[in-house]
């Protein structure tokens, strides 16, 4: 098959949808794969890598549509993209069509196939191609809520790890799946105190087993919620309810109670939110301060590492875009449910049911 990975043109996107790696793995099972010149720079992969691996390196976007039958991207076509895919050309990337009619239509009109990273789902439930985003926000948001700490900031002026005779920093985890493990995980590995609260208790469970003695997990309602903001100097916030708005946990009064300069990082900002407080801040300008308590809610935090989010969404892209390349789509997706999930738009039809129900097309068909 004929792969094409354009270079990404979305504002301040600097992730590529492939690594010389896969081209490699690609390019020895016979594959052709097409990147469009400096697509990698981004990411720390320049032409040269994906040449030796194997590529041919194209000088325009155009070219890589031209050729290719399936491109391989990261985030959803913008405007400029519309025009270059072709009928029956299959796209596998994020779409997140449900929150963008005007995408959907124009994936519609072009009769390709759309295949989106973020539905492709495991029988258990999970989001394999989400997860990997996940665990980069979990360990940045320690990182960025340990420098927000800081006095130039407007932090308190704490050492999240303290120092011999002086105490570490607390840090209150909201939500113990990947985001909440991967933050304590970090927040512990600095000798900071950590508490992670969840509903789950199986979840619970499972941070108690892992981690060590001074991650403390509890059940997370509005009692410990407030117990622990007084005290804690870092709070990150990392719940989901699936398909839903984050649940609003710490209100605009119950900032009064918590120390000044101490620092909440907001990872659910993208599903709204979990403190009320919560408005989404880009990487240019990620922080603001209300009553004294600094927020960091940037809605695409993997954006400020794209090398490590790159190889960390392609190694998990990757084992598909070799079954989508070797068998085709129609069979690479009868074959396995997960990626059936993943299907969303098939030759101007779409055929994912939470699209149909947002758009309110579902009724309109029946
Ligand atoms: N800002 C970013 O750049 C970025 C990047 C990746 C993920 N995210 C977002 O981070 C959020 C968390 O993602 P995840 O992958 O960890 O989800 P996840 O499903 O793995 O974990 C969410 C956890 O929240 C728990 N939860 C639900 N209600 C709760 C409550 N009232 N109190 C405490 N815990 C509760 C669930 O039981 C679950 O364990 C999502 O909104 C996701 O979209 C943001």
């Amino acid at each position: 098959m004929k792969i094409g990975i354009p270079k990404e043109i979305k504002n301040n996107e600097n992730r590529v949808g492939m690594t010389p790696a896969g081209v490699l793995e690609l390019t020895k099972r016979g594959h052709e794969v097409y990147v469009q010149s400096t697509a990698g720079e981004g990411s720390g992969f320049d032409d040269e890598d994906y040449y030796v691996a194997g590529a041919k390196i194209l000088p325009t976007i155009d070219r890589v549509y031209d050729q290719a039958q399936m491109i391989v991207k990261v985030k959803e076509p913008i405007q400029q993209e519309y025009e270059l895919i072709k009928e029956d050309q299959v796209v596998f990337t994020f779409f997140h069509f449900a929150s963008d009619k005007r995408l959907t239509e124009a994936m519609m009109k072009t009769k390709s196939v759309c295949i989106a990273y973020e539905t492709v789902e495991d029988k258990d439930g999970t989001l394999p191609l989400l997860t990997p985003m996940s665990e980069v926000a979990g360990r940045m948001a320690i990182q960025q809520g340990a420098k927000y700490l800081e006095k130039p900031v407007k932090g308190k002026g704490l050492l999240l790890g303290g120092v011999p005779g002086v105490r570490p920093g607390k840090v209150l985890v909201i939500g113990a799946g990947t985001v909440g493990i991967q933050a304590a995980k970090m927040a512990a590995g600095l000798g900071a105190q950590v508490t992670i609260l969840d509903v789950n208790m199986n979840k619970l469970r499972y941070v108690n087993d892992v981690m060590p003695s001074h991650v403390v997990t509890e059940f997370s309602n509005e009692y410990n919620i407030r117990k622990h903001i007084k005290t804690s100097d870092l709070i990150i916030g990392g719940v989901l309810i699936t398909g839903a708005k984050a649940p609003k946990l710490i209100t605009r009064d119950m900032l009064k109670e918590m120390q000044p300069g101490a620092v909440i990082v907001d990872v659910a900002v993208d599903q709204g939110g979990c403190f009320e407080t919560t408005r989404p801040t880009t990487h240019e300008d990620p922080a603001y301060i209300i009553d004294d308590v600094v927020h960091y809610c940037v809605a695409n935090m993997p954006g400020a590492v794209p090398h490590t989010s790159t190889v960390a969404l392609t190694n998990v892209t990757l084992p598909y875009v070799l079954k989508l390349a070797d068998e085709g789509w129609e069979k690479a997706c009868r074959d396995d449910d997960s990626l059936m999930k993943g299907v969303n738009i098939v030759k101007g039809r779409v055929v994912c049911e939470p699209i149909l129900e947002a758009f309110g097309w579902k009724e309109a068909m029946a």
